[in-house]
């Protein structure tokens, strides 16, 4: 309950950030959202793997991603920006980042990632609830969905030659991210330019 309240509180700030940006920047930073909170099952998994019981004790204590709330945005930039203004929040703490922008997995992953508290509260406290927030574009989010369902098909264990093809597909992801990023500031300059003729 704690953690779906976390979730709910992250989406409405999430929705105001959207809702205000587009006012003062006629721009939506954010494509979609999606939430979801990991079955008790995963989490006790995860749990032993990790080589802790799955008691609640650890679950709070060691599992990060109970609630994972996951960003998808059109270009890089974006990624930054929603990040900032996440961590700009007085009552977000962040307790981790992980730039697999800046540093892809070997595999090929990449993703902004947070672990951050956020206060939920209760009748009789205030409970500073984890939640894992994953940052990407629409293309990293492609590959993602794509890499995972080949990982579960082939149980962790790719054969060598898709493994090359993803990290291949991989570095063409961020390449047309870097080109549509690239189109898009030259498409703004242009209208910027335009609107200031117009004004002129
Ligand atoms: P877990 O992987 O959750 O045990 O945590 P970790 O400490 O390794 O954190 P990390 O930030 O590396 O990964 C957290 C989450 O990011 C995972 O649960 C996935 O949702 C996603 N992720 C990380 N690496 C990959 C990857 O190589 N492929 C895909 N498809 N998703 C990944
Ligand atoms: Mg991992």
């Amino acid at each position: 309950m704690i953690y779906h309240a976390a979730l709910r509180q992250m989406q409405t700030k999430l929705e105001t950030l959207t809702e205000e940006f587009q006012l003062t920047h006629k721009y939506n930073p954010i494509e979609h959202v999606k939430a979801r909170i990991k079955s008790p099952d995963s989490i006790v998994k995860k749990l032993r793997r990790h080589g802790y019981d799955g008691t609640l004790e650890n679950m709070v204590k060691y599992c990060n991603d109970i609630a994972g709330i996951r960003i998808i945005c059109d270009f890089t930039s974006d990624i930054y920006r929603i990040a900032d203004m996440i961590s700009n929040q007085s009552d977000i703490h962040v307790l981790a980042i992980k730039d697999y922008l800046a540093k892809p997995k070997p595999t090929g992953y990449m993703s902004y990632h947070m672990i951050v508290t956020i206060p939920v509260y209760l009748s009789d406290r205030v409970a500073d609830t984890k939640v894992e927030i994953q940052i990407r574009t629409i293309a990293m989010d492609f590959w993602a969905s794509l890499e995972h369902k080949i990982q579960y098909k082939f149980t962790g264990q790719i054969p060598e030659r898709i493994e090359q093809e993803l990290l291949e597909c991989s570095k063409i992801a961020a390449n047309l991210d870097d080109k549509m990023l690239y189109l898009n500031n030259e498409i703004q300059e242009i209208n910027t330019e335009s609107a200031a003729d117009s004004e002129a």
